[in-house]
Order: C-alpha cells, then structure tokens, then sequence
C-alpha cells in the first residue's frame, strides 16, 4: 500500500518534470557567437559561466527561477546564459573574468551585478537597472510612496539644467546601486524646503540632505557616499557593500538575542554618533552593529570580545580597536578621531604575511566546519588517510610526526575521540604522574652501569 503510494508519487514527479522542464528551460535561453548581432533590440539579463563551476551549477536553478519570474511578470528583460569557456572571445568583450558573472546588458551599457545570488536580489536588480536611470515622480502621492518603500532614495528637484544632465549620466552608472528620481517642487511635502532649486536630495534616516557642489565634490563621489543609511545592522555581504563606498565601517559587536547592558549602551553610543555627529564623521565612516563576532574573527583572523567595537578599512583590510573598552560618547568620539588622524594603531592588513596567514586559517577553519557540520563525514576525509599516513610513517622511522599531532588536537576540540587517542592521554597521564620513579629507576640504571665501568676500568 505505501510501497504503491510511493511509486505514485515518483511517477508523477517523474511525468511533471517532463512535461514542464522544457517549458521552464525555453524561458532562459542558450546564448551563443550569434548572440552579439542580435542583442542590440533588447535588455538581456546573461549569466556567464563554466561548466565546471560549483556556484555556476548552484547559480542553475535559480536562474531557471527569474527567467520564469521575468517572463511571467511582463519584464522587457530577456534572460539568457552563455558558457563563457565555449565563447571565451565573447564572455572577454563583455568583460567576463570570473564565474559566474551576472550582467545586465543595455544597449551600449553593461552592468555587473554583484548582490546575494538569490532570485528575489536578482530580479530586483534587473527591473531597477533595466527601467529608466531616472523615474519621475508626477505627485506628491507618488512622491510619499516612493518615500515609504526606499530607505535611501535620491531626488532631483527642478527643471531642465546642467544639473540634471549630470544627475542623469551619474544615475545611469550608479542604478546598479540605488533608485534615482526626479520631481518638481510643487511634488515635494511641506517638510522639505530646499534652499535653491535646482537641486539634488538624498532621503534618509528619517530626514533629507543636499548635494553641495563646493563642499561634496563630485556628484557621482557624494552619491556613492550617500546611498547607505548612516546606521544599519551589518552581516558579511553588507559589509562588502558598504566597503564599496571607500568609508571606514565602525561596528558594534553586539549580542542581539540577549543583550548585555554594556552591549545596548555600545549600540546606543554609536547610533548617537552616526547621528548627532554626521558633519564630523559622516564622510569617512559608516556605522552599524553586527549580532555575533564569528564573522569578524574570522575576517581578522583575531578573536574580538562582545561586546565591542571595530573599525574596519575594507580597502587594505586593516582594523583598529580601542586600547580599553569604551565606556562614554567622549571616549568614543575620541577612538573615531585617533583613527582619522592616524595615531590609533592599524592591525591587520594586506601584506604577504597577512595572505599566507589567511591561507593557513582559511584551511584550518574549512576542517573545523567540516568536523562541525559532520563529524561521521570528517572522520572518513581525515581521519581515514590521517590513519593510514600516520601508521606508514610510524611504521618507516617510528618517528612522531608533527600534522598528526596537530590534527589530534583539531578532533579533540570538537569533541571528536577515538578509543586509540584516549589511551593515549592515559599513557601520557601515567607517565607524568610516574615522572619521578622512573627518573629514579633511571638514576639507579646509571648508578649500576657506573660500578661495573669502574670494574673494566
Ligand atoms: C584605508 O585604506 C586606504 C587604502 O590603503 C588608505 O588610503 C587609507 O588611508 C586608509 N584609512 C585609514 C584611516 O587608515
């Protein structure tokens, strides 16, 4: 009966798979040499891989998913994917060198994607970057909608002007970052009253600032500046985001699920400043907490406390920590200017030394994760060879070998022990604990040999 049910259900599987697959495949379409005459009409949506690539393969499903969802929606987009070791001279033009490579490509205008591979991420990236570089917003009902559903949005206030031409080409390059508006003023609310139109306005952490062309340089450099909200909660993707910006990250260390007192007061602390002392630091820094240091400790490959607080320069990767914990808004201000003024010493960093140390913890961590996630797994990966490696060498030179102690003490830490390893430590017990007799016994040996060298003598 439930053998029956089973196979009916595999059945079906079975049936639907061939019935729907070419349908969902047809939506992704193979793209080869003839792809580049025949692009320009469209707005394509390419993912460049490699047949043997790993998060190609995993890419796969996904990529099924937003052709499907793309389609399926209306979207103008056109999803494709080519196998870029197949047309190596093409995925180069389109400056393919790394797998896989997501692009959007409009008309003359190539845009990389490099958000979370999910399908979600994906097709909101292609309807932004797809649709025009500047939305215009007709009312102020529009206006306030945008307003709700953006944590950052930036808007062009006015008419026709050189500003806006600019505005323009710097949203054309920079939508793969963020939206883009225009507006007249009559759009905007009673709250926002701007000095001089036009004008170029960023809205967020609840308020809104204006582009000054004298004080914040060039406006593609001062959006790229702006597009993050001040404070926000950082894990490891936004923080490569936020890198981006060229700003140093502070980061509170915190324990979200059960927070310490000092934990919420670090928090509070660097909220204030992210706030209240913007004109100070807003240029050189961005601000936000982080729930846990495992991500941290492994990017420094150092172990940070929690709660704390970090400063991290993701362009030379090197980080700066206070000398005491910070216990007031002055100590931390001044912890800020140490930094900016270069007398805070820097850790870390990208040195040949800092690389090979990577390496080195990057394998290591790898071999903790697998004994982690598996320990039946890890037993067989490493300790099988482990065994036989350790038994042959044992066996030619009887000489003790430092790998496998060292990957004695990995299995010990996670809890891994075979009986052969515990009578191993009782040995070494015992042996310590009869440290004293057996330097005696010892003792007495050479006391006998002495006598009857004596004798010869
Ligand atoms: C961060 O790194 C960049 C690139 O090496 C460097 O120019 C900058 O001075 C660093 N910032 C600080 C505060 O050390």
């Amino acid at each position: 009966m439930l053998f029956s049910r089973a196979v009916m259900a595999l059945l079906t599987a079975v049936f639907s798979c061939l019935l729907f697959s070419p349908v969902v495949l047809s939506l992704v379409q193979d793209l080869d040499d003839k792809f580049k005459d025949n692009r320009m009409d469209d707005v394509w949506l390419v993912d460049f891989y490699a047949p043997w690539c790993g998060y190609c393969k995993k890419l796969e499903p996904i990529w099924q998913e937003v052709g499907a969802e793309l389609t399926r929606s209306g979207s103008p987009v056109r999803v494709g994917k080519m196998d870029a070791t197949a047309y190596s001279g093409m995925a180069s033009e389109f400056g393919v060198r790394g797998y896989p490579t997501i692009k959007l490509l409009k008309g003359e205008l190539a845009y990389n994607y490099k958000g979370p591979r999910t399908k979600d991420d994906i097709i909101e990236f292609a309807n932004r970057v797809a649709g025009p570089a500047v939305r215009s917003l007709p009312s102020r009902q529009m206006f306030e909608h945008v307003l709700k559903r953006h944590s950052v949005l930036f808007l062009y206030v006015g008419g026709e002007s050189p500003l806006k031409e600019k505005y323009i080409e710097v949203a054309s390059e920079l939508i793969v970052y963020t939206y883009f508006f225009s507006a007249s003023e009559d759009v905007l609310t009673e709250s926002v009253t701007l000095s001089e139109l036009p004008s170029v306005v960023v809205f967020k952490d609840g308020t809104y600032f204006t582009y000054d062309e004298y004080e914040d340089g060039s406006l593609s450099s001062w959006v790229n500046r702006e597009r993050f909200q001040s404070y926000l909660p950082i894990d490891g993707f936004t923080l490569y985001e936020l890198g981006e910006t060229g700003k140093l990250v502070a980061i509170a260390i915190t324990d979200e699920k059960d927070p310490t007192e000092q934990s919420t007061r670090l928090k509070g602390l660097i909220q204030k400043v992210a706030a209240e002392h913007r004109d100070q630091f807003n240029r050189d820094f961005q601000f936000g907490h982080m729930d846990g240091n495992d991500y941290i400790n492994s990017l420094i490959m150092s172990e940070v406390s929690v709660p704390s607080i970090i400063i991290l320069n993701t362009s030379n990767e090197q980080y700066f920590l206070p000398d005491e914990p910070l216990e007031n808004l002055q100590q931390m201000l001044q912890f800020f200017n140490s930094v900016l003024d270069g007398s805070a010493p820097a850790y870390g960093g990208d040195g040949i030394f800092q690389r090979i140390k990577r390496v080195a913890f990057d394998a290591r961590s790898t071999i903790m994760s697998v004994f982690r996630s598996s320990p039946l797994l890890a037993c067989f990966l490493f300790g099988l060879p482990l065994g036989v490696i350790s038994l042959m060498c044992y066996g030619i030179c009887t000489a003790e070998s430092d790998d496998g102690t060292e990957d004695m003490e990995l299995m010990k830490r996670d809890g891994f022990t075979d009986e052969e390893e515990e009578e191993g430590e009782e040995e070494e017990q015992q042996r310590l604990t009869a440290g004293p007799e057996n330097a005696e016994e010892e003792g007495e040996k050479i006391q006998q040999k002495n006598p009857s060298e004596k004798k010869v003598d």
